[in-house]
């Protein structure tokens, strides 16, 4: 499809939605959005255990081999977009911009580090951080964010009013405290937050023959911001302070999205946490709860790929839903957090996904979800392999959110049960 005709389906849509240029439009917008759990819709689920030929997956090698590979082919074409082959080889030059070796008073050691991308099309660059903490026997398991601080600012610089903070309030003391490294890759160094053009940035690079726009089954935005935290991984290999075979990889909110679609795509990843990830996220596209394919769609039109927009009032007709997207962690431990008050992220759809997708789990011989009851608020199920909790509040990563990924971290990645 050219430009030009995407360009008139992408003003459609704004159109259709309004600019949002106030507060109010918005809110009116929004007016239809369903909050109300006795009008979720029936809906069936796509089936995780039975293959696209029709046969019943009953062995983890069935799994492995067959319906895994079959889920991450229908979420690649139809939600989140293949990464296609570049235009030409892509050189990767890494460079340790900066060593810090006295970080928060000498608990840690902070490593700048720049990765450049280049091709005949064009160049691209992330700066990722690396914190290890000092005093520690090496290699240590870490934990790494897709952020959206920026890694260039002074969000990532320690916070000497507040011990074991940095500027933007993430504790990364304890962390260090508790024997991890803390990883931070910036989700705009690849792509613009909102892209709609893709003049500038990693797309470039696999852009063929005059092409200047993704296909619509290849990869938008959150696409791109998971090919830079596999990049990220592919650096930590060669780290000797960090154990890349113990990785947790965590986002919030839009980078909760990235997470999953990151770890389901990269079997390196020993672990995989979303905070309030919601649509296109966590939770299910069928409950229609809170975010819809449309609401988020009309917003960040290449948050996902083009085929996804084929979707919108039409959720039943996906071939995939979001656990299916949890299923794709097993058999690695995930962790899903919600806030009951974030209702925009869908809390029940989240824990709804995480309860569905315990079926691959019991299948590989894991630990998933037993009740399909919401748990208690402030109850953070740990010692299992699908991690869950909901909270008080709303949409945000708390202390306590931090504290119950590093628990859940403490039990999977440290002592093996
Ligand atoms: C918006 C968007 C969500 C997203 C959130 C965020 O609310 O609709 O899908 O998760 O931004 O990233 O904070």
């Amino acid at each position: 499809m050219s430009q030009k005709i995407n360009c008139v389906i992408l003003c459609f849509i704004l159109a259709m939605s309004g600019s949002f240029a106030d507060a109010r439009e918005q809110k009116e917008y929004d007016a239809d959005v369903n909050y109300d759990e006795n009008k979720i819709p029936h809906y069936d689920l796509p089936p995780l255990l039975v293959t696209a030929e029709g046969q019943s997956v009953t062995t983890a090698q069935q799994w492995a081999n067959e319906r895994r590979p079959q889920i991450v082919a229908l979420f690649s074409n139809f939600i989140y977009g293949r990464v296609p082959e570049p235009a030409s080889p892509i050189q990767t030059e890494v460079e340790v911009v900066e060593v810090d070796p006295n970080f928060m008073d000498g608990k840690a050691t902070r490593k700048e580090i720049s990765i450049k991308f280049s091709n005949d099309q064009g160049t691209a660059e992330m700066l990722v951080l690396v914190f290890v903490p000092n005093n520690t026997e090496k290699p240590v398991p870490a934990f790494m964010k897709h952020s959206f601080n920026n890694t260039r600012s002074n969000d990532f610089k320690a916070d000497p009013s507040r011990p074991g903070r940095i500027k933007n309030g993430w504790p990364l003391g304890e962390f260090f405290d508790r024997g991890y490294a803390f990883v931070a890759v910036y989700q705009q160094d690849l792509v613009g937050h909102n892209d709609v053009s893709f003049s500038r940035g990693i797309h470039r690079l696999f852009f063929k023959d005059g092409q200047s726009f993704p296909k619509a089954r290849e990869w938008g935005v959150l696409g791109a911001v998971a090919w830079g935290g596999m990049r990220a991984l592919d650096y930590l290999e060669t780290d000797d302070d960090v154990d890349a075979s113990r990785v947790a990889l965590m986002g919030h909110s839009k980078m909760g999205k990235a997470t999953l679609w990151t770890a389901a795509q990269d079997p390196r990843f020993a672990m995989a946490i979303s905070a309030q990830s919601g649509c296109a996220g966590a939770a299910l596209w069928r409950r229609k709860s809170g975010e819809t394919l449309q609401k988020m769609v009309t917003r960040f039109p290449y948050w996902l790929c083009r085929n996804a927009w084929k979707f919108i009032g039409q959720e039943d007709d996906l071939p995939i839903d979001q656990h299916m997207m949890i299923a794709l962690m097993a058999p690695r431990p995930v962790y899903i957090a919600s806030g009951i008050e974030d209702t925009w992220a869908d809390p029940r759809g989240e824990y709804a996904s995480a309860y569905h997708a315990s079926k691959v789990y019991e299948l590989l011989g894991k630990k998933g979800m037993t009740s399909a009851k919401l748990p208690p608020l402030g109850e953070a199920i740990i010692r299992s392999d699908i991690g869950y909790h909901v909270r008080e509040g709303g949409h945000s990563v708390d202390l306590y959110d931090w504290q119950r990924f590093m628990d859940f971290g403490d039990y999977h990645l440290k002592q093996q049960p």
